[in-house]
């Protein structure tokens, strides 16, 4: 029985993957683009993990549009997992007693002038346990564009376990392939209600996801495991990115996990340097901190405009790492005009380590004296080859040249 239920979800799985590619053109036409920068909100996991309800959600609105976060281009407001009910007789999913009318929820978020996620699973269950898609993604995109949905994040986790490995124990290509099917069917669902909902991936950068992902409708797929607010796993995370700079572009970034900025005991330096990090790398900004309870100074890390203005550059080149001189590392990214972010970090846990750090302008492609301006402070800054630098331990110096001549592209 099972077996079989499994071999029919395959030839379904297939079928829809090559009716995809036929369908999509025409659907992709009569959808609107979305995601042509990186996407920029909140979601609801990273500090309220289950404990997020109607109530935090609305208050989560409210809060966006209360702090200035909304008019700095934070919009999505996003529901992660936990929502879930059960389906009923018809194969209608209900969300449980945390949410009790999804579709005013929504209502209550777009009044705000704001934008609503949901998220689920192409397996059984979700990560925490609650339904999944599986066998139902038509029924529950159709249900998300009825109620108002905007962007869904999709997150692989049981159906590993629950399709993959059972349909293919033994074959990692076919496992993949299923997978990519996957993926494609709920696209394919989505399009076909004719709203515009932003698709985030997340499969953790599975079969180099960057490489499929775009072609099977992904606006943004996550490239590693989950973040914490720890230092070590920011940085491990901001290393992993390396290689991917060239997958990233309108409609489709790189996304290497929503922001901690807030949480748990990372430093001022750290948020700092996290924020930062993940504008150079076009990230997708969605904020995951306990908004009604903000602190000023996490808030003025979160709404920096001119931080946010190098995340959503229309350029869309997402930045890399050029060079690193002991613990410190130097990276740049390309923006529009020509003009250039230029970021230093150092991640030693002791600035005395690599004290005093000098800046080699040359491997940047830059000479001369160049004046640009250091987003963290406000002020106007002269950059010179060879010129030393004192940065603490976990800080950065974010500084963006407009006219950086020399500089080659
Ligand atoms: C996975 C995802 C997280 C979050 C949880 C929810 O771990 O990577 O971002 O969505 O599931 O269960």
């Amino acid at each position: 029985m099972r077996l079989s239920a499994s071999l029919s979800f395959a030839a379904l799985a297939l079928a829809s993957f090559t009716a995809q590619s036929q369908v999509s053109p025409k659907a992709q036409l009569a959808t609107p683009q979305v995601s042509q920068t990186p996407p920029m909100g909140w979601n609801s996991w990273n500090y309220f993990a289950d404990k997020v309800d109607d109530k935090g959600i609305r208050a989560a609105a409210d809060q966006l549009v209360a702090t200035g976060m909304k008019d700095a281009g934070y919009v999505y407001v996003n529901i992660d997992d936990t929502w879930e009910g059960e389906r009923d007789a018809s194969g209608v999913l209900h969300p449980n007693a945390k949410f009790p009318d999804m579709k005013a929820l929504a209502g209550y978020v777009h009044s705000k002038g704001l934008k609503i996620g949901i998220y689920s699973s192409p397996g059984p269950k979700t990560c925490g346990g609650y339904e999944g898609s599986l066998g139902h993604e038509e029924q529950d995109a159709r249900m998300y564009a009825e109620w108002g949905i905007d962007y869904l994040k999709y997150d692989m986790c049981s159906f590993i376990p629950a399709v993959m490995m059972k349909q293919a124990p033994n074959d990692k290509s076919e496992q993949m392939r299923i997978m990519h099917a996957a993926y494609a069917k709920m696209d394919k669902a989505l399009k076909a209600t004719g709203r515009p909902i932003v698709y985030s991936f997340c499969q953790y950068g599975w079969d180099a996801v960057w490489e499929w992902g775009p072609s099977v409708g992904a606006n943004l797929w996550r490239t590693t495991g989950d973040i914490t607010p720890e230092w070590g796993r920011i940085y491990e995370l901001l290393s992993q990115q390396e290689g991917l700079a060239a997958y990233a572009g309108p409609g489709h970034w790189n996304d290497p996990d929503m922001l901690e900025v807030g949480n748990g005991r990372l430093s001022l330096a750290e948020n700092r340097t996290h924020f930062s990090m993940w504008a150079m790398l076009a990230a997708p900004l969605l904020a995951g901190n306990d908004l009604p309870n903000m602190k000023p100074e996490i808030k003025a890390i979160l709404t920096n405009r001119e931080v946010i203005a190098i995340d959503q550059d229309p350029l869309g080149r997402q930045g890399s790492r050029v060079y690193s001189d002991g613990e410190v590392e130097v990276w740049t990214r390309p923006l529009t005009g020509g003009a250039l972010a230029i970021a230093v970090i150092n991640v030693g846990d002791n600035r005395y380590a690599t004290h005093p750090f000098h800046l080699n302008l040359r491997r940047l492609g830059l000479n001369g004296k160049l004046t640009g301006k250091d987003l963290w402070t406000g002020k106007s800054v002269e950059l010179t080859d060879n010129m030393p630098l004192e940065l603490p331990s976990h800080d950065v110096l974010l500084v963006r040249l407009d006219q950086p001549k020399g500089h080659i592209q």
